[in-house]
């Protein structure tokens, strides 16, 4: 087992995820890699402060430079507002540094492709976050789907929906600015967990057509304050489209992506179905503990659950009996990057990849073009 370790540029919500994941790392069985955070990069000094408990903590710094310059990390993990993506993983490639980066991977196209350019001169290692493929449930549809089972496709739906912004009087942050969230709004927060099954699963997408949507466009301008200012992002996105696999390339069928952060009902549910002419499955986060199929059983038609366990992609000492959580998607995405990053992953789900992210970006590049034009966009 070799160590790997760790620096952290912002030390927020994920960053703090993170340094959780490592502090369990014993849930892995075998595990080819013992990674530890060592140093953290971060403007805000409260940020800063909450990693003093990170027993293997060597370096807090205010400047993610030191980290890029930092010979002695072995991998970065870059969690910071996506108006800093572009900056930071360009730099951190040209230092030679492997990374995960997280979504959107650069504030739109543009930024994702020169991201992307800059990886691919240095010839570094980068994977893009999205951890919620890794639940047991969703990585048996991925399979099932995968598997050909389906036959030609009908229809395919994609979805991250949650309501943290169903609240009025949650006050304007970065994530709701487009100067610091994206002109993509709702799809540079929530769209890679939604590209990433089915751009995996080879479904090119074209005639992409979105109804974007601004509900709440004013925000007090901190908590409690009566002053408002404008929110400026979109809240929801649903994108249609045509896709085509290389199983039965002549059909163009329809693709469903939606993103949406008010959606009533929904904490944070992430979800992903696949229909063809001869099976169907579906899984959502909501009811993880199973996924469904669908089959024809003479003239009866038959949505099925099925309960896979507790059993993850890299497997854990937790026994299969149990149930799996959020956390426990990130540990796994983490345990999947890490072991692909030392050439023992095999077969196993690999985290979303450069070429995957920047895939995604098109789509929302043209669903933004469809919804200024109010048309299909190839
Ligand atoms: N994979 C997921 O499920 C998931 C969930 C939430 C957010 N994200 C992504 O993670 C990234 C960060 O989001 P978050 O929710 O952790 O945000 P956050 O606001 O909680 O944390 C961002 C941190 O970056 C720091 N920061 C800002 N500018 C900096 C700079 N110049 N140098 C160093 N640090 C700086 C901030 O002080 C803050 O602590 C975003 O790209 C977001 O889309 C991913």
């Amino acid at each position: 087992m070799s160590d790997v370790r760790i620096g952290i540029i912002g030390g927020g919500l994920m960053g703090r995820e993170l340094a959780a994941v490592c502090g369990r790392w014993l849930h892995l069985v075998d595990h080819p890699v013992r990674p530890s955070i060592v140093a953290v990069a971060d403007l805000d000094p409260a940020a800063r402060e909450w990693f003093r408990q990170v027993p293997t903590l060597e370096t807090l710094t205010d400047s993610w430079r030191d980290l890029v310059d930092d010979d002695s990390l072995d991998v970065l993990y870059i969690a910071v507002p996506h108006n800093l993506h572009e900056e930071i993983y360009t730099a951190a490639a040209r230092a030679g540094r492997d990374f995960l980066a997280e979504k959107p991977f650069g504030i739109d196209l543009g930024a994702s492709e020169r991201i992307a350019a800059a990886i691919d001169e240095a010839g570094v290692f980068v994977r893009v976050s999205s951890e919620m493929p890794f639940f047991p449930g969703a990585l048996r549809a991925y399979e099932y789907a995968r598997s050909g089972a389906l036959g030609e496709l009908i229809e395919v739906r994609s979805r991250f929906l949650h309501s943290s912004d169903i609240d009025r009087s949650k006050p304007i942050n970065w994530k709701r600015r487009v100067e610091t969230c994206g002109d993509i709004g709702v799809m540079g927060d929530l769209g890679m967990h939604v590209a990433h099954v089915p751009l995996r699963l080879g479904y090119q997408p074209s005639a992409i057509y979105a109804l974007l949507d601004d509900i709440v466009t004013e925000r007090p301008i901190s908590a409690g304050a009566t002053e408002t200012t404008r929110c400026e992002t979109w809240d929801n996105a649903l994108i249609t489209m045509r896709g085509t696999s290389q199983d039965h390339p002549q059909r163009a069928f329809p693709m469903l992506w939606e993103t949406k952060r008010i959606a009533p009902g929904n904490m944070n549910t992430w979800s992903f179905e696949a229909v063809g002419m001869d099976a169907g499955v579906r899984f959502s986060t909501r009811t993880p503990a199973y996924f469904e199929r669908f089959r024809r059983d003479g003239s009866e038609q038959v949505w099925e659950q099925v309960q896979p366990g507790n059993v993850s992609a890299w497997p854990m000492v937790s026994g299969a009996i149990f149930e799996f959580g959020f956390a426990d998607a990130l540990l796994q995405m983490w345990a999947s990057f890490l072991a692909e990053r030392a050439g023992a992953l095999g077969d196993r789900f690999a985290t979303a990849t450069v070429a995957e992210a920047v895939g995604g970006h098109r789509v929302f590049a043209a669903a933004s073009r469809s919804s200024a034009e109010g048309g299909a966009v190839s």
